[in-house]
């Protein structure tokens, strides 16, 4: 009707979509994410809180999610087994119930849904509990079955997101994920030194997100010169590996453009193949652990001449593309765990200005849905 619309219409603001709105509203959300849970230097999480001592006991943390929810836990995997010192492993939801993975009581099973309603991941619940695990819930929405069928948990709090296409939920996710692994390992003195560097990255990411989000301009450009692609391909590794996989997903789930995601460790084992110079492949090479790798990543594509797109921290373009062949997106530098909330940002701009430059609905993409709650 002519009022929902005009309701519709007051809600998105100043922005065109809901996508566009929640992307900008990522410095807000974060720093709401973040409220009150990071105190003298010292992560609390209420929720988590009476549980801790079991948590800390644990033989392995899982987690437990689906689609984007699943991408932000992997970006939290690294971090989470560095400072807790527990092996942590990845199921998707549905993938564990095909399987009947085995699940112990001695497992902490961390479930993260943005709306805590999608079926998969509440059956995947169901079984955890029947197995005896502590069963931690990461969820968007208070009330939720998830929220409501796990031991304890943490609610994400990024605020109500209407876009089909996952963008501040994301980010929130991970902060909480981050969070998380600095309470349970907040023990360990060995690690005193890099949980402060954490937090001080905390503090000063929702302002490094603003400036992130400035290069709106620059990924339009971008998406124009892509608009006409087939394909496209996103490499990355270790803390960016999940930055591969998501923005991958969000290309593919609102632009309607076919796009992978791939470790890039796994490149020469077939990907390879696939590199001509028509190709779009965007390599994040930002600077981490990893960055010598994907400099080596970065020579072989072009050798093989590669049509990549680079993204690397603010100074390095000329590191990453000595010749200037390849376009460079330069994003802000930050603690290593959280640079995953930077690096996601960019894609979504693009997925985003893809998906409006070729037409398409991109806050209610075709045969999508927000919340799947059914099997
Ligand atoms: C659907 C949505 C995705 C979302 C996934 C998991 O497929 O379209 O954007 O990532 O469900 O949703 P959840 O609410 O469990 O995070």
């Amino acid at each position: 009707s002519v009022l929902e619309m005009e309701v519709e219409q007051i809600k998105k603001g100043d922005f065109d979509h809901f996508m566009k709105k929640e992307i900008h509203e990522q410095p807000d959300s974060l720093t709401t994410s973040m409220r009150g849970r990071l105190k003298d230097g010292v992560v609390g999480l209420g929720g988590l809180k009476d549980h801790m001592r079991t948590i800390r006991r644990s033989r392995r943390i899982i987690f437990i999610g689906c689609g984007t929810s699943y991408h932000a836990a992997l970006a939290a995997r690294p971090i989470m087994e560095e400072l807790t010192d527990i092996p942590v492993t990845m199921e998707i939801a549905s993938d564990m119930l095909d399987r009947k993975a085995l699940i112990f009581k001695e497992d902490t099973a961390v479930f993260v849904s943005q709306s805590g309603e999608t079926a998969d991941t509440l059956l995947a619940l169901e079984y955890a509990l029947q197995h005896g695990a502590l069963c931690v819930g990461v969820t968007n929405t208070v009330g939720s079955t998830l929220a409501r069928k796990t031991h304890c948990g943490v609610h994400i709090n990024a605020g109500c997101e209407i876009g089909v296409a996952s963008t501040k939920a994301y980010t929130c996710q991970i902060v909480v994920m981050v969070m998380m692994a600095l309470a349970i390992g907040s023990d360990k003195m060995s690690t005193l030194a890099k949980r402060e560097a954490i937090i001080a990255g905390l503090t000063k990411l929702p302002e490094k997100v603003h400036d992130v989000l400035k290069l709106d301009g620059e990924m339009k450009a971008l998406a124009q010169s892509l608009i006409d692609e087939q394909s496209l391909l996103m490499f990355g590794r270790g803390n960016n590996y999940a930055t591969a996989l998501e923005g991958a997903l969000k290309v593919k789930e609102v632009a309607l453009m076919h796009s992978e995601g791939m470790l890039a460790g796994e490149m020469k084992h077939g990907p390879l193949a696939l590199v001509d110079e028509y190709l779009p492949i965007i390599v994040i090479a930002t600077r981490d652990d990893s960055f010598s790798k994907q400099q080596s990543v970065i020579q072989q594509l072009h050798a093989r001449k590669g049509r990549l797109i680079v993204m690397c921290s603010e100074g390095d373009a000329s590191l990453v593309c000595p010749d200037g062949r390849s376009r460079v997106i330069e994003v802000p530098r930050i603690v290593d765990c959280l640079q995953s909330i930077i690096n996601i940002i960019p894609m979504q701009l693009l997925a985003y200005h893809l998906t409006v430059l070729r037409g398409y609905n991109v806050d209610q993409p075709r045969n999508l849905a927000k919340s799947v709650t059914t099997q």
